[in-house]
């Protein structure tokens, strides 16, 4: 199985990018990069960033700026100006490859028939590229996502996940295409948070990737602490780093079909999970609804402080 990240880094993303390439476990073919937490030239430059301080040589593509349909949604409150928590990396050294992200994920998906994508923003590099090249719903072999929600717990609308929300449409169609797909909702984070042992040996990693991971944490950490009062890390693009990595942190999953709803006024962006199988549609989902904390923790450390 041959894999490609596509990403909108993101701190998070930046946690399950470090732990996917240094682990080791997953033959990363390209990190594709898209609009999402921020706008694509950070998604872009922090993508480079991390894949040059982790000096692994694992080539990135710049991928779509805007969603299908609607304006760009973006979580700057979250992730900071520059999706790495204002910490301004410097200019990276190394460049995008020179073709396209979707036109990349073709490319792959004809090279390989054991091809897996690893989705941890908007959906619409995935989408795009099966609008160009339909024959991608039967070569694409399986998708893990950081997506949706399992009970319409919202973190962007009250019903509706940042992934999906920003861009619906291509959330739409990647649902639609019957990949075989391994989802991890909101919820499932929320119920998967990092808690203060974590936090204090991120701090003390003496890698470059780590010092510039930690720095970098600390803006969201402040916002959390000032809502919440106490630290605490959700880095929900980690968990499904991890469970494609390693199937067995998924303590608890139901087998469903999802669909993305697009014209609600109040609902648009929600993932609706047909759990009791009511419309008869053959699911092609894997709803993770429980993960291991401390397996996921322990994968993420141990990544994190990983020498070369
Ligand atoms: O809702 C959380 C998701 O949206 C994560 O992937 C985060 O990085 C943002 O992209
Ligand atoms: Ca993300």
């Amino acid at each position: 199985m041959k894999w490609i990240i596509d990403t909108d880094p993101g701190i998070d993303d930046a946690s399950a990018i470090i732990t996917a390439v240094n682990s080791g476990a997953l033959d990363i073919l390209g990190i594709t990069c898209v609009h999402g937490n921020v706008g694509l030239e950070y998604t872009t430059r922090n993508a480079l960033k991390l894949i040059e301080l982790m000096d692994v040589g694992i080539p990135v593509y710049g991928g779509a700026s805007r969603p299908i349909l609607q304006k760009p949604e973006h979580a700057s409150y979250v992730h900071g100006t520059d999706g790495f928590g204002n910490t301004f990396l410097s200019e990276p050294n190394i460049k995008l490859e020179p073709i396209h992200a979707v036109d990349f994920i073709i490319e792959a998906a004809y090279a390989d028939d054991k091809l897996g994508l690893l989705t941890l923003g908007p959906l619409t590099n995935v989408a795009l590229a099966i609008a160009k090249d339909r024959s991608l719903e039967d070569r694409i072999d399986r998708i893990v996502m950081m997506a949706g929600t399992s009970r319409a717990r919202g973190n962007t609308s009250p019903v509706a996940e940042f992934n999906v929300f920003a861009d619906p449409e291509a959330a739409a169609v990647v649902f639609d295409t019957g990949i075989p797909i391994t989802m991890v909702p909101w919820e499932t984070c929320l119920d998967t948070l990092l808690g203060p042992d974590t936090i204090r040996e991120l701090r003390k990693s003496l890698t470059p990737v780590g010092q510039a991971f930690s720095n970098a944490m600390e803006f969201t950490l402040k916002g959390i602490e000032a809502s919440m009062g106490q630290e605490f890390l959700v880095l929900c693009d980690l968990i499904a780093a991890c469970v494609a990595i390693d199937p067995s942190v998924v303590k608890e999953k139901a087998s469903v079909t999802v669909r993305v709803e697009t014209c609600g006024r109040y609902s648009r962006g929600l993932t609706v999970i047909d759990e009791r199988n009511i419309e008869g549609a053959e699911p092609n989902v894997t709803l993770c609804l429980a993960c291991d904390r401390e397996q996921i923790a322990g994968m993420f450390l141990n990544a994190i402080n990983h020498q070369n």
